[in-house]
């Protein structure tokens, strides 16, 4: 039998999600060839070949994915990540093989660029603007009103969300910002660098939409119940399905639709994120990849039985989608955090919880001896594991999650003080 080569452009940081990405394309049989910065240690024995390139550098990633192409006759190239979803699409147009145009990988990419292709959406924005600095802040908050959220344009993770009160929280996050928003604090900021959105705040209850879009044909696989929290907006836990009534679901699943047809999404995952509350849906951004923070990996299939990461080998390789649900089951995640800075020792209260079988998973998000600090000073260190459980409905569910909250603690030591 030929065998079949898949292109994946790097991995998802989380080592648990990239494991599951590199197994979901075994299970289809397929050889992977990574391309990216560099090949974890986990991921060796899953990777058939490893070709080391600066991602960031788009022409060396394209002509070293020609090399790759012309040893391996490739069938897809695929992304798991935020940053590579342009990089895949220039790839997989200069290579012939099924992708996102490029006028949408942009869109996904840029919170500005996104917002302003939706204009016609009536109802579903907040209104928004640009803004590079604080003169153009002030300005734009005059039409945009208070309370409202300044954020990167080009960011992911959370990194950098300032909620906007009163006039004087205008300088107070313009001035962070500016701080955060380059290359030298995270390389995700080489590409829009210091430009922002500046959004109404708006009210409700969070969510997201896990989908695909494959041909040109939206596809949803289910809604996830998020918290988010005060006032970072790092996101705390996720449930799926989630409990919103079925006209609910139906009137996000259209939205969805219209979203995903008018920014031109196609063949890829896609991950919505928005509000439901008085006014229905408003929109908060959207993805062209899978959900992170194990929703995609772990959540979707233990509630659904939808292979997502199958899925997103099997949309690059221009592959029949399967997402028929082979069950209806609840499936959560709730974050531990570490309430104040210092050095990562490890969870406390564990032992309880191993006894109860609809706990699925642990995971520490941050290596034991970590020295975390919290946001603002940090945007990914404040969530030091996670815990992942399962039940038949969303009472039981709800109550595995909070003993997470009651029952595990992080062990932290107090941060080293300068030397005497
Ligand atoms: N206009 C808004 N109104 C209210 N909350 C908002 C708004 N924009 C962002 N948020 C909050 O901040 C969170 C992160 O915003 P956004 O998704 O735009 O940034 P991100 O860096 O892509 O984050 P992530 O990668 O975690 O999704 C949202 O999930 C939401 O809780
Ligand atoms: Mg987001």
């Amino acid at each position: 039998m030929t065998e079949r080569h898949v292109l994946f452009v790097n991995l998802r940081r989380i080592k648990r999600e990239g494991l599951e990405s590199l197994l979901a394309a075994r299970r289809l049989g397929h050889r992977v060839i990574l391309l990216g910065r560099s090949l974890p240690e986990f991921a060796r024995p899953l990777v058939h070949e490893f070709r080391q390139v600066d991602t960031y550098d788009r022409d060396a990633s394209i002509a070293a994915a020609r090399e790759i192409h012309v040893e391996y006759n490739l069938i897809g190239v695929a992304n798991f990540t935020e940053v590579d979803v342009q990089l895949v699409a220039a790839i997989a147009a200069d290579l012939g093989l099924p992708g996102m145009p490029a006028v949408a990988a942009l869109r996904a990419r840029n919170k500005y660029v996104m917002k302003d292709a939706l204009r016609h959406l009536e109802g579903v924005l907040p209104r928004f603007a640009r803004v590079t600095d604080l003169a153009e802040l002030r300005a734009a908050v005059e039409e945009v009103g208070l309370p409202a959220v300044v954020k990167p344009t080009g960011a992911s993770g959370s990194k950098g969300i300032f909620e906007l009160r009163s006039p004087a929280d205008l300088d107070v996050a313009m001035a962070e910002l500016t701080r955060i928003a380059r290359p030298d604090f995270d390389p995700v900021f080489r590409q829009f660098g210091a430009e922002f959105i500046v959004e109404e705040f708006l009210e409700g209850d969070e969510l997201s939409v896990e989908g695909f879009v494959s041909g040109g044909e939206v596809h949803i696989v289910t809604l996830t119940d998020k918290v988010t929290s005060v006032p970072f907006h790092l996101e705390l836990e996720h449930k799926v399905p989630s409990a919103l009534p079925a006209g609910a679901w139906a009137e996000i699943g259209a939205t969805t639709k219209d979203i995903v047809g008018a920014l031109a999404f196609d063949n890829c995952a896609f991950h919505l994120e928005a509000k439901w509350g008085e006014r229905g849906l408003r929109f908060i951004e959207i993805a062209g990849r899978p959900a992170g923070d194990y929703i995609a990996s772990h959540l979707v299939p233990a509630a659904t039985g939808v292979d997502y990461f199958e899925n997103v080998v099997r949309v690059a390789t221009g592959e029949p989608l399967r997402l028929e649900h082979d069950r209806r089951l609840e499936a959560g995640l709730r974050f531990v955090l570490a309430d104040r800075p210092g050095r990562f020792e490890g969870l406390h209260g564990l032992a309880g919880l191993g006894e109860d079988p609809g706990f699925d998973h642990v995971f520490t998000e941050v290596p034991v001896g970590t020295e975390v600090a919290l946001p603002p000073e940090n945007f990914g260190q404040q969530r030091v594991a996670a815990v992942i459980a399962r039940h038949t409905g969303r009472p039981g569910l709800d109550a595995l999650l909070g003993r997470v909250t009651d029952e595990i603690t992080a062990g932290l030591a107090p941060a080293a003080g300068p030397a005497e």
